[in-house]
């Protein structure tokens, strides 16, 4: 056993209560992240900036009292170092200037060793984080999934169709395989400097994981991931990993590979993976974010998430990241009923 909850839970163990984080916990719902992001100028300052990344990173963990400390920064800094040009308009969320349309285009793109190399400041946070966190809380690191971070990189930004990805995935999927491949060398190398530097838990974000049809999502999608998971599993079996697919329900069946915990979104009854994936994986989840906009909808779903999971293999989460408007108060009320209905 080890002194923190998160980790042995993480691993299957047996805990005194079920422990719990939230997805986009450091973040705009905080008062304190808006001034210290307001001083930092842009968002992809406060990225580049260790102190204040720590800074906000640790908010949540004194302001709610979550169990793991995520590391502050974003999925698009991988991109960003890989070449792309990034930038953050406001209201409109994060603009590649030069989207990838071409092979050429790929080419000219930073691989594995020299862009992992260039997000120093990912792994200067994560030490100063370490510093800093209390002995019992797990520090996640994260990475966006291949495919997740290829949306963003061929789309040139968030979609709602996914139109021009899934172009290339049915007329030139040999195109959309490379850039898979050259991500996944990244993220591979990206997550080992992340472990170097010192964090307890990888979580892979699969965000747009449901933009993909079940039949296609190994080929496209989950395979990247396990590879990269096989890449850290056998250099660092100790540090468990959570893989968060949002939206994949018809694929459940099909869910393989040698990671410690599957990430339920909301819109998958937290029974039916049960059924499918308990006995192989932990499950993390699943409220549905927008019931924190309500204490009575919070204690139901933590009520009934504890009984359907019995207080085993089970790490509270929300189904999706926190909203910007979402009180304080019911975050914090989120995170007390979770140690409060689980307490053994
Ligand atoms: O607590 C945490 O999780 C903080 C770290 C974190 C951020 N982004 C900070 C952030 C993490 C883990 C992410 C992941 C991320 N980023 C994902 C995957 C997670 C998910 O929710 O599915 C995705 C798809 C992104 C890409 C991204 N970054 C978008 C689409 C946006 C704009 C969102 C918006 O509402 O404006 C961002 C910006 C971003 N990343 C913010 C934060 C706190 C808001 C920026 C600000 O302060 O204005």
């Amino acid at each position: 056993m080890s002194n923190k909850i998160f980790i042995d839970a993480c691993l299957g163990k047996e805990t005194s209560r079920t422990p719990v984080w939230m997805m986009r916990q450091a973040g705009r719902y905080l008062p304190e992240y808006k001034k210290v992001r307001e001083k930092a100028g842009d968002f992809l300052s406060l990225c580049h900036d260790p102190k204040k990344a720590c800074e906000v990173s640790l908010q949540p963990i004194d302001m709610v009292g979550v169990d793991a400390c995520i590391m502050f920064s974003d999925i698009l800094v991988v991109p960003n170092e890989m070449g792309m040009e990034l930038s953050f308009v406001k209201g409109e969320g994060p603009k590649f200037s030069k989207p990838i349309t071409t092979q050429e285009d790929l080419d000219s793109l930073l691989d594995g060793k020299n862009a992992s190399d260039k997000l120093i400041y990912v792994y200067e946070t994560i030490e100063l984080i370490k510093k800093q966190l209390a002995d019992d809380k797990a520090l996640i690191g994260f990475t966006g999934s291949p495919w997740t971070l290829a949306t963003y990189m061929i789309e040139g930004e968030g979609s709602k169709t996914y139109n021009i990805s899934k172009k290339m995935m049915y007329t030139n999927p040999q195109l959309l395989h490379s850039i898979l491949k050259k991500v996944t060398q990244v993220v591979k190398l990206y997550m080992e400097r992340q472990i170097q530097s010192g964090i307890d838990v990888v979580q892979i974000f699969d965000s747009w994981a449901a933009a993909i049809e079940p039949t296609k999502y190994d080929e496209f999608s989950w395979r990247y991931m396990i590879e990269i998971v096989e890449y850290l599993k056998e250099k660092y079996p100790h540090i468990p990993i959570i893989i968060f697919p949002k939206g994949v329900m018809g694929f459940l069946d099909k869910v393989y590979g040698n990671f410690d915990v599957f990430g339920v979104d909301w819109s998958t009854p937290m029974a039916y993976a049960k059924e499918k994936l308990g006995e192989r994986y932990v499950l993390q989840g699943n409220m549905e974010p927008c019931r924190l906009y309500s204490k009575e909808a919070i204690t139901e779903c933590v009520q009934s998430l504890n009984i359907i999971m019995e207080g085993k293999r089970h790490i509270f989460n929300l189904g999706h990241g926190i909203l910007p408007d979402v009180p304080v108060e019911n975050a914090k009320y989120f995170i007390n009923e979770c140690r409060r209905v689980s307490e053994k």
